[in-house]
């Protein structure tokens, strides 16, 4: 996958020259004692000489060192939905990015996408390992010169985080405390991590700004506050530059239809809402269940704020490039408008042109009522808002990518990095 660049021509004349060298001095003085301990002296600055030669030789990698104006973006999880749409534009931007992820939930079709698109050496390189394994993602930072960590990586579903919330604690709380550690021995001063609304709970006033106190009340939004609190301690005695980013509904795709959402099928009965009316659109699945209609809002069901994943990963650009020493922005990622599961449900509709069976179903435990953000400190400080704020247009979209990508972006094969 890396382009080494470098003729190998080179490295391998300088090695044998020195050898033939040594050959005449050992045939004639046989007998010298002196001689023979000199030449093994010489043979052994030799090979520490050739080892030293072949490994700068061999690994010349344009990650392994920084390049004014280019900012290498370690981005974790970039083979998942929002972390693939970020590494993207990244790279349009001219960074140079390395994705870490274990393609637990991720996939590989979405890093081929992305290396078929920028295939040039220096550019983007795709790292296979687990964010929990301290060892490996050192040895990841001590290999590379990052300029900056994007923290996708992470596992992300409310329901799933009730049923097994050590998986939750592990792969965000702790995975976030590697990753951390790892920029500090290694010097990376700047990190984006992405945060969640699910660490507000559930507030009685809206819009949630950021100051809203946060008291989550699931293990996942439990586990993105730990990590946060972890970030921000880290951050009060440190010169990095950090920014964190709480989203809330991601929804849409690549609007030139190279990238889509394609979780694992297994995760369906978890899924959001958006891959629900999907599923059902293509009849994987009956129909959609809307859980509650007696919420006090004005048509009865719930009111989230869905954000288009393109506006996301600009925001994450904006921050990137606001980011400053010894600072920490908070910041809302939201559009500020709340939209109802009907209205969604209505979207939808009209996105895959399906007459999507809907089914009414009492309230499900747990569930707020109203859930949406208030965006203008995000607007004042980074010059951020939302853009694709049309949900049936973000659907089309996205619609367009799931049916023409039936089987998502195929099975992963990942024994083959
Ligand atoms: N999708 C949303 O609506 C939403 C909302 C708020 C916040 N977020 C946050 O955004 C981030 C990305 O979410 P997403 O929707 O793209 O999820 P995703 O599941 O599509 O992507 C997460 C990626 O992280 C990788 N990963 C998980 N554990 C790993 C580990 N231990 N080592 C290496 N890689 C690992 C997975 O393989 C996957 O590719 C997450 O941190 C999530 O909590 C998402
Ligand atoms: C991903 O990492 C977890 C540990 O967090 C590990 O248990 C799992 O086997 C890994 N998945 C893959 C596909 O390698
Ligand atoms: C998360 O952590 C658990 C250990 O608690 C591990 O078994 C699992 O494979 C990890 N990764 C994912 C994506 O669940
Ligand atoms: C803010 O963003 C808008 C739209 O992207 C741009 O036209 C404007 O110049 C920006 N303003 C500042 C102060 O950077
Ligand atoms: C959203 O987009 C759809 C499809 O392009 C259009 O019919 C509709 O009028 C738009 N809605 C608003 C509020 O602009």
């Amino acid at each position: 996958m890396l382009n080494l660049g470098r003729p190998r021509a080179q490295p391998r004349s300088t090695r044998s020259m020195p050898f033939g060298g040594m050959d005449y001095p050992d045939t004639k003085k046989k007998s010298s004692f002196v001689g023979k301990i000199l030449l093994v002296a010489a043979l052994t600055a030799l090979c520490i000489l050739m080892l030293k030669q072949s490994s700068t030789f061999n690994s010349p990698s344009p990650f392994s060192r920084h390049e004014p104006g280019v900012t290498h973006v370690l981005v974790t999880g970039g083979a998942g939905y929002i972390g693939s749409h970020a590494t993207l534009r990244l790279l349009k931007d001219l960074h140079r990015v390395t994705i870490v992820d274990n393609l637990s939930r991720g996939n590989l079709g979405a890093v081929k996408v992305l290396q078929a698109l920028f295939p040039e050496a220096g550019r983007l390189q795709f790292i296979y390992a687990d964010l929990g394994d301290a060892k490996a993602v050192n040895k990841i930072f001590s290999e590379n010169s990052f300029d900056a960590v994007m923290h996708f990586a992470a596992v992300a579903y409310v329901g799933e985080s009730t049923l097994d919330p050590l998986k939750y604690y592990h792969n965000i709380t702790s995975n976030t405390l590697v990753v951390l550690e790892a920029m500090a021995t290694h010097g990376v001063k700047t990190f984006i991590y992405s945060s969640t609304c699910a660490t507000y709970g559930e507030p009685e006033k809206m819009p949630i700004t950021e100051v809203t106190p946060q008291a989550p009340i699931n293990p996942y939004g439990k586990a993105k506050k730990m990590a946060e609190d972890i970030i921000l301690d880290f951050s009060k005695n440190s010169d990095m530059a950090v920014m964190i980013l709480r989203y809330f509904n991601v929804i849409g795709s690549d609007p030139e239809g190279r990238l889509g959402e394609a979780p694992r099928p297994e995760l369906r009965e978890h899924g959001r809402i958006s891959g629900a009316c999907f599923d059902a659109a293509r009849g994987i699945i009956p129909g959609l269940k809307v859980k509650g209609t007696d919420y006090d809002t004005p048509d009865g069901t719930c009111i989230r704020d869905y954000i288009d994943v393109t506006d996301l990963v600009d925001a994450h650009v904006k921050a990137l490039e606001k980011a400053k020493p010894k600072k920490v922005g908070i910041y809302n990622v939201g559009t500020g408008r709340g939209k109802s599961v009907k209205e969604f449900v209505e979207a939808c509709k009209k996105a895959t042109g399906i007459e999507i069976k809907v089914d009414f179903l009492p309230r499900r435990p747990g569930d707020y009522a109203k859930v949406y953000s208030d965006p203008s400190k995000i607007r004042q400080e980074l010059n951020w808002s939302a853009r694709y704020t049309n949900l049936t247009e973000s659907l089309q979209t996205a619609w367009k990518w799931q049916k023409s990508h039936r089987d998502g972006y195929g099975t992963p094969v990942a024994s083959s990095y």
